[in-house]
């Protein structure tokens, strides 16, 4: 792989909790380094800016191997034909079909929904405790993860009913760290998941956007029954998996930095500028998804060799002191343009939209309902998941005290 190197970094779970230290390590040696994946890889990891940048807009960096041919028909195939996975011009086909549904404006329509939804798991909150009572939650299973998993279904047609199970099955996709047969096992209960949803979904079909794609399925031939799976999955996946940690990261980043907590108190105009900063702080997905070199190619003082596996850390981008100076410092009034939390180029986050939406409704129903929300738990006691793809909190143990005056929700 590519010329001999500085250090190579093995990646394991102390990375998980906290990437930030290895990035800036590695990125104070060389911008792109090599590191070894925990289940043993050796890849490229990207830790600057500029390079990030780059490496997000290169052609010859791409979603498919040299050589590459599809897997044949099998269970995985059903779930990994999707436009995070495809290169021009199948990205644009499959990402055209679904582009309308996330518009800015579009998503404007559901501002209501969202918070109806947001103030329903409030009250729930609330309702924990007596006036004044401390409440003690776990904020992340109560609050950050419920509401994007109930928008991104209603959108989808998806019954929330059955969202223990794809929380469970889909945690194990994004994780670096199951077996191979829990793995297998969990791919293979999701695809069968959505077969046997897409099939209810042609007897019966509904105002939904996977009813949608099933008619540009069936009617139109405009993607295969694979792509169809795989979009339902990246969709529910990408949906969830994301904003609960730009909620729940978010909070804990103010939580514990309390003057930028009570700035933002103090000022809720803030909330467009401080969900931004926390997207660049927080960092819900910390690594790109993979690419894959087509061809041999310089980034950033590394030689990249053709086949060479490339991974862009968008929290190494987002904490580089070349782009956002003291970058370890969150600071809700900065100019956080340009941060890279929903990448960049053709596969740029479809969901930006949504995702920044919720997380400002979130944020400012939380504090407008609780005038107190202190950690239930010494910070360090916290646990991350074990993925290098995302970067969040297994749980968010939090206590809770109602504003004056915020209703009980009882
Ligand atoms: C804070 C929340 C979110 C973050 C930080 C985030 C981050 C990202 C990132 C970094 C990518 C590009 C990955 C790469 O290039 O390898 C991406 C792509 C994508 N995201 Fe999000 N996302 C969020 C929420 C959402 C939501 C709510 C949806 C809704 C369905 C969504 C749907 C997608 C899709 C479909 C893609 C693939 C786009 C393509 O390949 O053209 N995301 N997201």
């Amino acid at each position: 792989m590519g010329a001999p190197d500085i250090t190579v970094e093995r990646l394991g779970p102390g990375y998980f909790a906290d990437p930030y230290s290895v990035h800036a390590r590695l990125r104070a040696q060389r911008p792109v380094t090599r590191v070894i994946m925990p289940g043993g890889a050796p890849v490229w990891l990207v830790t600057g800016y500029a390079e990030a940048r780059a490496a997000l807009t290169d052609p010859r960096l791409r979603k498919s191997m040299p050589g590459w041919q599809p897997l044949p028909d099998s269970i995985f195939a059903m779930l990994e034909r999707h436009m995070l996975n495809s290169d021009p011009p199948d990205h644009e086909r499959l990402r055209r079909l679904v582009t309308k549904a996330f518009t800015a404006r579009q998503v404007e329509r559901l501002r209501p929904r969202i918070t109806t939804i947001t103030e329903g798991l409030l009250d729930d909150m609330s309702s924990q405790g007596g006036y004044g009572a401390r409440a003690e939650v776990d904020l992340l299973a109560s609050f950050a993860f419920p509401l994007p998993i109930t928008v991104i279904c209603e959108l989808l047609g998806v019954p929330a009913g059955d969202r223990d199970d794809f929380r469970t099955w889909s945690a194990t996709i994004v994780s670096d760290t199951p077996g191979p047969e829990v793995f297998q096992a969990h791919a293979t209960a999701m695809a069968r998941y959505f077969m046997a949803l897409l099939a209810a979904k042609r007897q019966q079909p509904g105002d939904d956007l996977l009813s949608a794609l099933l008619a540009a399925r069936d009617d139109e031939d405009k993607l295969s029954e694979n792509e169809l799976v795989s979009m339902a999955f990246l969709l529910l996946v990408a949906g969830h998996e994301t904003t609960v940690n730009l909620i729940a990261s978010g909070m804990l980043a103010l939580l514990l930095n309390p003057a930028e907590l009570a700035r933002l108190r103090a000022d809720p105009s803030l909330t467009g500028s401080a969900v931004e900063e926390l997207l660049r702080y927080v960092n819900p997905v910390s690594n790109a998804t993979f690419r894959c070199a087509a061809e041999p190619l310089e980034l950033g003082g590394a030689r990249i060799g053709r086949g060479d596996p490339v991974l862009v850390s968008l929290s190494g981008a987002n904490r580089d002191p070349a782009r956002f100076g003291d970058p370890d410092r969150l600071d809700l009034g900065r100019d956080s343009s340009g941060q890279l939390a929903f990448g960049h180029g053709i596969h740029y986050c479809l969901g930006a939209s949504l995702a920044r939406m919720e997380a400002a409704i979130a944020i400012s129903g939380l504090l407008a309902r609780f005038g107190s929300i202190s950690l239930a738990v010494p910070a360090a006691a916290l646990r991350w998941r074990p993925s290098t793809l995302i970067h969040g909190l297994e749980a968010l143990p939090v206590r809770l005290v109602r504003a004056q005056g915020a209703s009980t929700g009882s």
